[in-house]
């Protein structure tokens, strides 16, 4: 059984797929196996010109609920090393097209990793966020210490990290992990609609604002900035930014080409 699944389930719209985590007896606890899987899967839609927005997601009792434990237990860290078990992990900054966490049930440990690697989290109310790898004797290893704090802010981090303890969907969105809660039966059909609106925008801009609000927390607030407006002033040499002013001017839909 695959690891993985893919389709193109909205018939009304082409550019959009969905790629499901498939692991549920271990609630899609993540293997290297299942990460190589997931990264090569990204990069071939990242390839494919007719994908605009990836949609990435789990199951209704879990988007995944950490790392593989099984796999991890007896390994040494040169085992990991030589696994060069993250290197998925950093393949996954790479993808250039914008993919959404749609989360039901757990993200854990690196289920919560995962999801904040992703653009933005849209969850079902059912959702529940943490980074329970203390209450095994670790700590997060795939991002977690650095993407929680810059979302959520030090003493908020450091209590879920150092706890293990969960929050659920309000409270991330309270706290500013997750865009939006939804109820639960709806979270697919919910960020379908999310997925269809930035799929009917300009793809090549959509690509630099990605680029840009990632490079917030790489840069300064000047080289930032400086950062912004040169992908500003590149829009001006593709069609689609030509295209979306004069649809603008002469009141019309834009149609873009994404280039
Ligand atoms: N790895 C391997 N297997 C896992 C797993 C994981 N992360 N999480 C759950 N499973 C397996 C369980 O072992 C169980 O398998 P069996 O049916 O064969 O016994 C099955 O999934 C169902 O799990 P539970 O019976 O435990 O389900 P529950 O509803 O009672 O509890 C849970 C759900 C609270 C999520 C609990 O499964 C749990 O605490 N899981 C581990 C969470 C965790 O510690 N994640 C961090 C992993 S380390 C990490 O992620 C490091 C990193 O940053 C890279």
């Amino acid at each position: 059984m695959s690891n993985i699944l893919c389709e193109f389930p909205y018939n009304d719209h082409k550019h959009i797929a969905l790629v499901k985590l498939n692991r549920p007896k271990v609630l899609n606890a993540l293997s290297t196996d299942l990460m190589r899987e997931l990264v090569d899967k990204l990069f071939e839609l990242d390839d494919n010109p007719e994908v605009r927005v990836i949609i990435l997601t789990g199951n209704d009792r879990a988007f995944a609920a950490g790392a593989d434990i099984a796999q991890m237990v007896e390994a040494t860290p040169i085992d990991q090393i030589n696994n060069n078990r993250f290197r998925s992990w950093q393949q996954l900054a790479q993808i250039t097209k914008p993919i959404i966490a749609a989360v039901n049930g757990y993200a854990l440990g690196g289920g919560c990793e995962l999801a904040m690697h992703c653009d933005f989290i849209i969850a079902g109310d059912s959702a529940k966020f943490g980074q329970p790898e203390i209450k095994i004797g670790t700590t997060p290893g795939a991002g977690g210490t650095q993407r929680l704090t810059r979302a959520i802010g030090k003493s908020k981090a450091m209590m879920l990290a150092m706890t293990g303890e969960m929050i659920e969907a309000k409270q991330a969105l309270d706290w500013g992990l997750v865009a939006k809660v939804v109820p639960s039966t709806t979270l697919m059909q919910e960020t379908y609609e999310t997925a269809k609106n930035i799929a009917n925008k300009a793809p090549v801009a959509i690509k630099l604002i990605k680029e840009s609000v990632n490079k917030a927390f790489e840069m300064s607030l000047s080289d930032g900035v400086d950062f912004e407006r040169r992908n500003f002033y590149l829009t001006f040499s593709s069609s689609d930014q030509k295209e979306g002013m004069r649809a603008f001017l002469e009141k019309r839909d834009p149609e873009y080409k994404g280039n």
